[in-house]
């Protein structure tokens, strides 16, 4: 695949809550796209303002930051052709009420503020390279080939 791009995907902690992380993984598997790192892990203060810096200041910046530290996140790596837009198509909007169902927002949420998913900003020029770079270390990140890569392509 020529144009292959990564994009970072996490399970936020609703999600991981309500057991969602298994429907999620699934989404983007059957679309196609290849797992090519995963972490169970806490967000510590720190981490959440580096992550979400681009909101600092907003007034619903301290309540994001308590809700992503508050309990374990999956935090993922996805490989394949326009990834980074195509899964925030498959996300549905930042707010789920406002989500299409057949989306993993439309079809989890209801709260602005409980959206089960981050996936990084497609029109945010290089937000995927710097959210991967931020979660892990490039030797976490798996060089294979999956077996329906040459059906897909
Ligand atoms: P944002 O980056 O705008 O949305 P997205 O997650 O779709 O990229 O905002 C980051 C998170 O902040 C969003 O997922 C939910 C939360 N948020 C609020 O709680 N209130 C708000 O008014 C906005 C815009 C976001
Ligand atoms: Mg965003």
């Amino acid at each position: 695949m020529s144009d292959a791009e990564r994009t970072f995907v996490m399970v936020k902690p609703d999600g991981v809550q309500r057991g969602l992380i298994g429907d999620i993984v699934s989404r983007f598997e059957d679309r196609g796209l290849k797992m090519v790192a995963g972490k169970f892990m806490q967000i510590d203060e720190e981490l959440a303002h580096d992550h979400y810096g681009e909101h600092e200041g907003k007034p619903f910046f301290e309540g994001l930051v308590d809700f992503i530290t508050s309990g374990p996140v999956f935090a993922m790596v996805w490989e394949g052709q326009d990834a980074t837009r195509q899964v925030r198509r498959m996300m549905g909007e930042t707010d789920p009420a406002e989500s299409a169902p057949g989306t993993i927002r439309g079809d989890y949420g209801l709260d602005l503020g409980r959206n089960v998913i981050h996936g990084s900003d497609h029109e945010d020029e290089g937000a995927n390279e710097r959210e991967i770079a931020l979660f892990f270390d490039e030797d976490e990140l798996v060089d294979y080939e999956r077996v329906d890569e040459t059906w897909l392509y």
